[in-house]
């Protein structure tokens, strides 16, 4: 039977030319840090790696610092705010500025760093975002103050794929003092990332959602933006993250970046034909639905859609059997009884939240892909429907 992937948020396969680079890359075994030849030449290439990563985020390679993904990132960044503004047992800092200011939406790696935070006494607040996932600007400019630290809020959210408004919140930040940080994870090689153009002190993302290997992500530092290593030991990224050069990872990783550049503008094209085709088609074939998102400022990949009255876990098992791979929300939450949070703040009631899909697209999804969905999945929605006790069309 055929099988559809269409959960690209939660991780993509390898491009072709990604692994065939690993492939040949595997003969690089020299440790990055040894001075012999096989050490420089495995040196050259995480070096060369490194600029193929800042290039898809227009920075210059010296601010590119590998880490083990996503998460590490983030943590990253709270961990150095928190060694910054903290006393030798951990508290905050008297007088110094101890506030944070992130959103309800972020991803789990942000949300419980920064209630870790607020468990040592760290004053952090959430804000609210409005129908669409966007940041309340006015909730924003009432938190921002002389006492705000760091402001880290997503470039662009992994279930409804809303994009916010990153460069005006730095600006913001920046001239309050604090510094700033974006989670990129979502946005980078799917929609124009320029980390210095943002404005941003601290960007994060990951390869393994640019058909890169699993395991290796970057932090982008703005030169003279404070950095502590999260991990103590060797010298390593000029002492800023210890551990050997996992060589695999990075030139995989700068693979993925370099192709995910050339591809930019085609990549925002076609995955934006195939939304429009998937919502569209949704919107004809199956009655009494809603698209979750903003309408404008979204991925070109991400359609998260609500169909009240089928519960979102039997929907894609449905689907599964009929070959087609989707998710309820973020892969981080599966397996949880809980409604989304993202699906929460952006006010969803409960059997909205609870009846959602997200399909998210990526390279190698057809047009005919899109029309097993949509031949498929209505189906399956009026079935799961006619046997609500609750549900009224
Ligand atoms: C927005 C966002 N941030 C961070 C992460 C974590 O990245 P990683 O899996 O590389 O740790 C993810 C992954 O799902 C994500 O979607």
């Amino acid at each position: 039977m055929k099988r559809l992937y269409l959960d690209y948020n939660a991780t993509t396969p390898l491009r072709e030319e990604v692994r065939a680079a690993l492939i040949e890359d595997l003969a690089v075994y020299g440790n990055a840090s040894s001075m012999h030849a096989d050490g420089r030449e495995a040196r050259t290439r995480v070096e060369e790696a490194r600029n193929r990563v800042g290039e898809l985020l227009g920075a210059p390679a010296k601010t590119i610092v590998f880490t083990s993904g996503g998460s590490e990132s983030n943590n990253t960044v709270f961990n150095t705010m928190r060694r910054l503004a903290s006393d030798r047992n951990g508290a905050p800092l008297a007088g110094g500025r101890r506030g944070f200011i992130t959103t309800a939406v972020e991803h789990p790696c942000v949300l419980n760093s920064a209630k870790y935070l607020e468990s040592l006494g760290f004053r952090v607040t959430f804000l609210p975002v409005d129908q669409y996932g966007k940041v309340r600007m006015e909730e924003f400019k009432k938190a921002l103050n002389e006492e705000t630290l760091l402001v880290s809020v997503m470039m662009a959210n992994n279930e409804i794929g809303t994009i916010q408004n990153i460069r005006e919140i730095a600006a913001m930040t920046k001239a309050a003092g604090g510094w700033m940080h974006t989670d990129a994870v979502q946005a980078a090689g799917k929609i124009p990332v320029n980390a210095p153009e943002l404005g941003v002190d601290y960007l994060t993302m990951s390869a393994h959602k640019i058909y890169g290997p699993k395991g290796i992500g970057a932090l982008y530092i703005k030169e003279k933006a404070p950095l502590f290593p999260l991990i103590q030991g060797g010298h390593q990224e000029d002492g800023m993250r210890a551990g050997t050069y996992n060589n695999m990872g990075i030139l995989g990783f700068g693979k993925a970046a370099e192709l995910a550049k050339r591809d930019l503008a085609a990549y925002g094209r076609e995955m934006g034909a195939l939304r429009r085709r998937l919502r569209d088609g949704l919107f004809a074939a199956v009655p009494d639905i809603k698209i979750n998102g903003h309408p404008e400022d979204v991925l070109p990949n991400t359609l998260n859609v609500s169909f009240p009255g089928a519960e979102g876990e039997a929907i894609l098992l449905s689907m599964d059997i009929a070959g087609i791979e989707a998710s309820t929300g973020s892969a981080c939450a599966s397996g949880s009884l809980e409604p989304s949070h993202v699906l929460t703040a952006i006010g969803a009631e409960s059997e909205l939240a609870h009846g959602s899909i997200r399909f998210s697209l990526g390279l190698g999804v057809t047009e005919d892909d899109v029309d097993y969905v949509l031949e498929t999945a209505p189906p399956i929605i009026s079935r799961l429907r006619s046997m609500s006790t609750v549900y009224q069309d």
